[in-house]
């Protein structure tokens, strides 16, 4: 977003280029264009809060309905986002005799759950709600526990990510039942489609290394 000012306080080289250029039609120097900084302290109100819903998209759905599934969709990112994230984790942090699997297993998952992120996100966007996006807001709604910032073994590695994927799982069925009591076919399709079908499929890839097989010798 950019503001027009008549006088800015100190114009950057390329504004004052610009302002420089003289109008065609009536030979004054045309306004400088200045970003608004210091955001932190100075911004105005929010074009829309956080935990609202719009009904500016025409979508076929009342503003509960739009809600309850915002809601819910809400809950969904903030866990696949804390997912992704623990996936790239042990992807720097794995080792042991399986580095080598796990390192690329843990960034493809990294991956679809990257790709699933965008689908919550826009999927909330589209209900007329706002999607959470920044890591302390995701951090305080997840409900993935916390990690430590230490390395792990490769076992408590696959507990973590399976354990991640159970609660997205248990979350992912309450919602697609409720958004399909609600008519909110399009979420319950996401919830089913998109979140359920590819955390049974990665959970099944990460339980497959659960094993208790000697390396160096047969039984
Ligand atoms: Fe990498």
């Amino acid at each position: 977003m950019a503001k027009t000012t008549a006088k800015p306080a100190a114009a950057p080289k390329a504004a004052s280029k610009a302002s420089a250029a003289k109008s065609a039609s009536n030979g004054q120097a045309a306004p400088s264009v200045q970003p608004i900084l210091n955001q932190q302290f100075n911004a105005p109100a929010p074009l829309q809060k956080y935990g609202t819903v719009s009904q500016r998209l025409p979508i076929g759905l009342d503003e509960k309905t739009r809600q309850q599934s915002v809601t819910n969709l809400n809950q969904l990112l903030a866990d696949t986002i804390t997912l992704r994230d623990l996936y790239k984790k042990h992807h720097w942090q794995v080792v042991g005799p399986t580095f080598y699997q796990l390192h690329l297993l843990y960034d493809k998952h990294y991956e679809e759950q990257s790709a699933l992120v965008d689908t919550i996100a826009e999927r909330i966007q589209i209900l007329g709600g706002v999607a959470v996006a920044m890591a302390h807001d995701v951090a305080e709604l997840t409900s993935i526990p916390r990690p430590p910032k230490d390395r792990e073994e490769a076992p408590i590695q696959v507990g973590r990510l399976l354990e991640a994927h159970q609660i997205i799982l248990k979350n992912c069925h309450d919602f697609a039942k409720q958004a399909d009591e609600a008519g909110d076919d399009g979420t319950n399709d996401l919830a089913v489609s998109d979140v359920m079908r590819l955390n049974e499929l990665q959970v099944w890839f990460v339980s497959e290394h659960v094993v208790d097989t000697p390396l160096a010798r047969a039984e």
